[in-house]
């Protein structure tokens, strides 16, 4: 179907704002609401007491922030579904395109105060969706200073968010940082999530060559551990593993939004096999094997994996 005939299309279902702009419109309101999740971190490092769909602990932080976002996102003119990792099955909220979060990456981090992020991936599709279908993704990383990533089909950009100090106004500042982020020529680090024995020989050689050539930088939360491989070139990885071939990352709200930032910003990301991107949806939790990074590297990964 051509664009044009897509954005005919796209007037019929009465959505008529450009997607860009609907982007746009979410990564506003995942920028307002940072500050607001970040200051509440602090009170909610305890266990919630359930499980989410994935079967893992949810923490109480995942659960406000998670909360905060559905309902600001849900509330964007031209969204029309959510899904979240905390959440069962997407939710219809009217007409347009899907959003699906990850509201707090590396949770478990909280604990020993280690860096933490949301994730974000706009679908023009219904979920679960392919990551060809994404029209923009993003990650807010919850570090020494609070950034945002924004990649759209014009590129990647980054953006310092902070409250605005100033008693009177209760705004939040966005600074952008870099307009357009291309990872370097260069690849510096590398992360690799699981243990060790757990990984597949066949990434375990690889892994021994890349930790002779990079340097180590692995942090426990994938939006921390990308940001670096954005920031320096390098690869991040969460493998298959012996006991789960899928790996752990979920496609819908983790590795496809992942994969469209780091292509977007001239980089490359593998299942393994095939790009991430291609990987076929068939559920909102199903689990992938991720692999970023420099093209040079991901294309050594899968002749080392073939
Ligand atoms: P989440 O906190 O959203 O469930 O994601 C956690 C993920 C990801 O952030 C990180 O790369 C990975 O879990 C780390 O897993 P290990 O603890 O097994 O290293
Ligand atoms: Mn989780
Ligand atoms: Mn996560
Ligand atoms: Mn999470």
């Amino acid at each position: 179907m051509s664009d044009t005939e897509r954005s005919d299309d796209r007037e019929t279902t009465g959505v008529d704002r450009d997607p860009t702009a609907v982007v746009e419109s979410v990564f506003d309101v995942v920028a307002d609401a940072a500050p607001e999740i970040r200051r509440a971190l602090p009170g909610r490092r305890v266990e919630s007491g359930a499980d989410n769909p994935s079967g893992e602990t949810v923490m109480a932080a995942d659960v406000y922030a998670d909360d905060l976002l559905a309902d600001r996102i849900a509330s964007v003119e031209g969204v029309g579904e959510f899904a979240s990792e905390e959440r069962e099955s997407p939710a219809d909220v009217g007409d347009g395109l899907a959003v699906a979060i990850d509201p707090l990456d590396g949770s478990s981090n909280l604990r020993s105060n280690n860096a933490m992020g949301t994730v974000v991936g706009v679908y023009d599709a219904p979920l679960p969706a392919s990551g060809r279908d994404l029209v923009g993704a993003g990650y807010v990383l919850y570090g020494p200073i609070t950034t945002m990533i924004v990649a759209t089909e014009d590129g990647v950009r980054e953006e310092v968010v902070e409250t605005d100090s100033d008693a009177e106004t209760t705004g939040v500042t966005r600074t952008v940082v870099e307009k357009s982020i291309e990872l370097p020529d260069d690849p510096t680090v590398y992360g690799f999530g699981g243990r060790v024995p757990d990984w597949p020989p066949a990434f375990e050689s690889y892994a021994r060559e890349i930790e002779s050539e990079l340097k180590l930088r692995y942090g426990g939360a994938m939006v921390g551990d990308v940001n670096q491989v954005l920031t320096y070139g390098g690869v991040f990885a969460y493998p298959a593993l012996e006991d789960a071939p899928n790996g752990k990352l979920r496609l819908q709200f983790e590795a496809n939004p992942i994969a469209y930032i780091i292509e977007q910003a001239g980089g490359a990301a593998s299942d393994g096999v095939q790009d991430i991107l291609d990987v076929p949806p068939e559920k909102v939790h199903q689990r992938v094997p991720l692999h970023v990074g420099s093209t040079s590297l991901i294309d050594r990964l899968e002749d080392a994996l073939a």
